[in-house]
């Protein structure tokens, strides 16, 4: 069987209470043989989440701390989304870096202890401006040097390819530039011997779009923002 297609849902701040609600009532709809389906709601969200999700759905957070304890109002640390049931974490969103001011070393530390507490980070990458391919290249090689990724040889990762110019406003990159990207991003892991790494896409992924998308044979998956919050939409892209 060929390795399942992963499907990331990053709910933001887009999903409340009663949404969540809601969309325990409809999950079985994204259940499907050979489909990997990762939901990420807000903090507050996990632990009902966890006590009611389908066996087949996986919970993943949205961030975590830098730090495993103390004076830091606000912080939810790696150890804490363990036991509350994630076994994913987004860290190094672009929003999470341009408007929270998260910086390459926070997101080091932030991989060292998700993987400390077995929980596979989902590594968000991408450029901020439309840039040549060679452009986005040698962006994106600095930002993954930065992580120190070449320690988890042996551990499981995924990189989220997110340019930052293509989220949130319907602006998909052209498929023959986000294969190229994919593809470099492969043989990126390859050389490092990140073999346990899967790569996925992010930006402007919607039901007019996946099917493009999932003929990129180096693809792993997606990440799908604003249209994971309309559970129809979420529903129909993981079903096509
Ligand atoms: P959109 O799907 O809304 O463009 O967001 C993508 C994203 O940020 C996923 O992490």
């Amino acid at each position: 069987m060929n390795k399942p297609f992963i499907y990331i849902a990053n709910w933001k701040l887009n999903v409340s209470y009663a949404q969540a609600q809601e969309f325990l009532t409809i999950q079985d709809n994204l259940v499907h043989t050979n489909k990997q389906i990762i939901v990420c709601p807000t903090f507050p969200l996990l632990p009902i989440m966890q006590q009611q999700l389908a066996e087949q759905i996986q919970l993943g957070a949205q961030n975590c701390s830098n730090f495993t304890k103390g004076s830091y109002t606000g912080e939810v640390d790696a150890q804490t989304l363990n036991a509350v049931g994630c076994a994913y974490c987004i860290v190094g969103h672009s929003e999470r870096r341009t408007l929270f001011g998260e910086t390459d070393e926070m997101i080091t530390q932030k991989v060292a202890l998700l993987i400390k507490n077995n929980i596979t980070p989902i590594v968000c990458v991408g450029e901020q401006h439309k840039s040549t391919t060679v452009q986005t290249q040698e962006y994106l090689a600095q930002q993954l040097n930065k992580l120190n990724l070449d320690s988890y040889k042996q551990n499981s990762l995924i990189i989220a390819y997110e340019p930052s110019w293509a989220i949130g406003g319907g602006k998909l990159p052209d498929i023959t530039d986000i294969t190229t990207i994919i593809e470099w991003l492969q043989n990126y892991c390859a050389d490092n011997q990140l073999i346990h790494t899967k790569i996925v896409y992010g930006g402007s992924v919607d039901e007019g779009n996946i099917v493009a998308l999932k003929q990129i044979a180096s693809l792993d998956g997606v990440i799908i923002g604003s249209a994971s919050a309309d559970f129809q939409k979420l529903i129909n892209i993981v079903s096509l």
